[in-house]
Order: structure tokens, then C-alpha cells, then sequence
């Protein structure tokens, strides 16, 4: 089969780590037959600098036109100033939109060889924990009306989150089907002590589940009490499902007690198959083009595209194995080293590493 992937390089680490994922996808369709070819498009501060806008429309249309897409980071410091509509995160938000991607899936879990890693007391993590995060990704406050105005103190902002029982449903569904897979629970996640779109959140997830899904477990969590749960017993959690703005901030309190957010890949998924993957973790400038940024959650990204978009489950398995092994033979980067950080990998060499054991 061949396979069309939009690269989106992007700024920081972004375009090491995306070649990174390249070469160990290149390697993984000689290895089993299948043909990837990738197309470069221009997103964030790098299409700033070439051309202008964070998100051009020709990166819009070679999106649409692949079967998958395959994204580094945008932003830094050189951007940081420019105006909302002109930030490199604003390319981000416009691109998930585009492609009608409202589903964000976010795996976090500790890996064995890395539990020394974890900041949480080894007695609370002492059997691990294996958590994906269902984050809506093109609701809520991130996409409600803002603006600025006067008010009673003179100029004031606002930003607002709305949410439809349309989209709380198709998430809620997503959360279901993927608890089906796994342990068979879903905490979903709301602040519905205060918040009116909590409170549809609420009982549209409880509609969904009763309707469809008799068979998994639900459990209400205020989002203050997940925050803090998290850290207290994170193996209480399955599937947690939640709106897009408590899911991003949630995924990277989950991603730390992981041992390191270089570790965690996404998958931003619509209707039909054709995602966008990324590492959770951003465009890092302050380590950029010095070779030592961890590869691993844009390899692992790779592979939730094989098996998410293409189906190709065996190769997927093959990548996070190879993955597995170069950790469990003590193989490190800079970020997952610890203290002393001695013998530590590059990206290169990392990437080498995990290609050599697929
Ligand atoms: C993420 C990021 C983005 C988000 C930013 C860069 C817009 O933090 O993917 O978690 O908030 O969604
Ligand atoms: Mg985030």
C-alpha cells in the first residue's frame, strides 16, 4: 500500500524529531512492505518567517489532501509578541479545526524502565498506571466568541466556552468505544459544581452511557479533585474524558508523573481516518537544533498513526516494541536521564537505536 503524509515540520525541536519519525517509519515500510511519502508543508513561526501567516493556505489543502498528517511543534520566543491571530498556536488550533479533528487521544503511562523517573513516592506508583486521556480538541473556550470590551473597570477580555450536546456526545462515544478496548472505565472530567456547560457535559455523558454503553463504568470527577487524584492514585484512572480545555491542562500534569513529557504521543482524530499526530510536549527552543531533543513521543506518534489511520496494527506494535526495548536496554536521551545525565543519547543516535531493534 502507499501511504500520502503531510509533514509539518514546525519550529524548535519540531523538524529533528519529525525526520526522526521519518526514518524510523521509512525503515518500518521497508521491513513490511508498504510505501510512506512525505510532502513538507509550512506551519507556525517557520510559515511566519517564509510567508507570512502561521497557516498558509497551502498547507490547509496538502493536509486534506493526505492520508495523514504528521506534526513536530510550532511557537517560540520570536513569535511570542505577535498579535492572537498571528501566533504560531493560533496555526495549531486553525489546522485541528480544519481537518475536523475533535478528538484528542493522549496516552500516558509509566513505563517500567523509567519508574525511577517518576516525581511521585515510588509506594503510589508501585503498579504502574496505563491512562488515556479523551480530550475535545475544536470546542469550548478555546474556539467560543473573545474579544475585548469595557466594563464596569474599564477595558476588560473575555473568552467563552460553549458546548453543544452534539459534541459532547460524538466525544463522549469516543471515550466509550475506547474504555470498550481497555479496562472499561471512564471518569469524566467537569467542573459541574459551578459551570453551566459542565452541567450539559454531565448529563449528556450520562445519556450517552445509559443509551449505548450499559456495559462501562462512569465516575463524575471535578476537575480540581482529577488534578489532585492524579498525583494522590494514578492507576484509579482508565479513560478519563474531558473538555479541551481541562484536558490540556490535565494531559500535562499526566505526562510529568509519566517520568517526562518527552516521552507521550497524540492522535487528533475526526470522523474518517485521516489524523494528526504530534508529540504533547512544545517546540522546545531553549534545546533546539543541538541534537539532544528525545525522539521517542514523535516515534511513538508515528506509530498511533499506523494504527490509528492506516490500521496497520502489527507495524505499530513492531515500533512501540523496538521503543520498549531501547529503554529497557538503558538507553536514554538527555531528558530521561537523571541526575547524572552521563552516556546520554541524541537524537540520532536514540532514533538509531529504536530502527535497530524493530
Ligand atoms: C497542546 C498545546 C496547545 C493547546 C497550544 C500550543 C495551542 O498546549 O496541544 O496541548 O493548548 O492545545
Ligand atoms: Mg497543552
Amino acid at each position: 500500500m502507499i501511504y500520502n503524509i503531510a509533514l509539518l515540520r514546525g519550529d524548535g525541536i519540531g523538524p529533528e524529531i519529525v525526520d526522526s519519525a521519518v526514518r524510523v517509519l521509512e525503515a518500518v515500510g521497508e521491513k513490511y512492505g508498504h510505501t510512506f511519502n512525505f510532502t513538507p508543508y509550512l506551519i507556525g513561526g517557520a510559515a511566519i518567517d517564509a510567508v507570512g501567516v502561521p497557516l498558509p493556505q497551502e498547507t490547509v489543502d496538502g493536509c486534506l489532501a493526505s492520508d495523514s498528517v504528521l506534526l513536530g511543534a510550532v511557537g517560540g520566543p520570536r513569535w511570542d509578541t505577535l498579535p492572537g491571530n498571528l501566533r504560531p498556536e493560533k496555526a495549531l488550533l486553525g489546522i485541528r479545526a480544519a481537518l475536523g479533528l475533535f478528538t484528542n487521544l493522549r496516552p500516558a503511562r509509566l513505563y517500567p524502565a523509567l519508574s525511577g523517573d517518576c516525581p511521585l513516592r515510588p509506594d503510589l506508583v508501585r503498579d504502574g498506571f496505563d491512562i488515556m486521556i479523551v480530550r475535545e480538541l475544536t470546542g469550548g473556550i478555546y474556539f467560543g466568541d473573545r474579544g475585548y470590551r469595557e466594563g464596569k473597570y474599564g477595558e476588560e477580555a473575555y473568552d467563552t466556552e460553549c458546548y453543544s450536546r452534539f459534541e459532547i456526545e460524538r466525544i463522549a462515544r469516543v471515550a466509550f468505544e475506547t474504555a470498550r478496548k481497555r479496562r472499561g472505565r471512564v471518569g469524566s472530567v467537569d467542573k459541574a459544581n459551578v459551570l453551566e456547560t459542565s452541567r450539559l457535559w454531565r448529563r449528556t455523558v450520562h445519556e450517552v452511557r445509559d443509551a449505548l454503553y450499559p456495559d462501562v463504568e462512569l465516575r463524575d470527577v471535578l476537575v480540581d479533585n482529577a488534578a489532585m487524584q492524579l498525583v494522590r492514585d494514578p492507576a484509579q484512572f482508565d479513560v478519563i474524558v474531558t473538555s479541551n480545555m481541562f484536558g490540556d491542562i490535565l494531559s500535562d500534569e499526566a505526562s510529568q508523573i509519566t517520568g517526562s513529557i518527552g516521552m507521550l504521543p497524540s492522535a487528533s482524530l475526526g470522523e474518517g481516518t485521516r489524523g494528526m499526530y504530534e508529540p504533547i510536549h512544545g517546540s522546545a527552543p531553549d534545546i533546539a537544533g543541538r541534537g539532544i531533543a528525545n525522539p521517542i513521543a514523535t516515534i511513538l506518534s508515528a506509530a498511533m498513526m499506523l494504527r490509528y489511520s492506516f490500521g496497520l496494527t502489527r507495524e505499530a506494535d513492531a515500533i512501540e516494541r523496538a521503543v520498549d526495548r531501547a529503554l529497557d536496554d538503558g538507553l536514554r536521551t538527555a531528558d530521561i536521564a537523571g541526575a547524572s545525565g552521563a552516556g546520554t543519547l541524541g537524537t540520532r543516535e536514540m532514533t538509531d537505536a529504536v530502527m535497530e531493534r524493530l
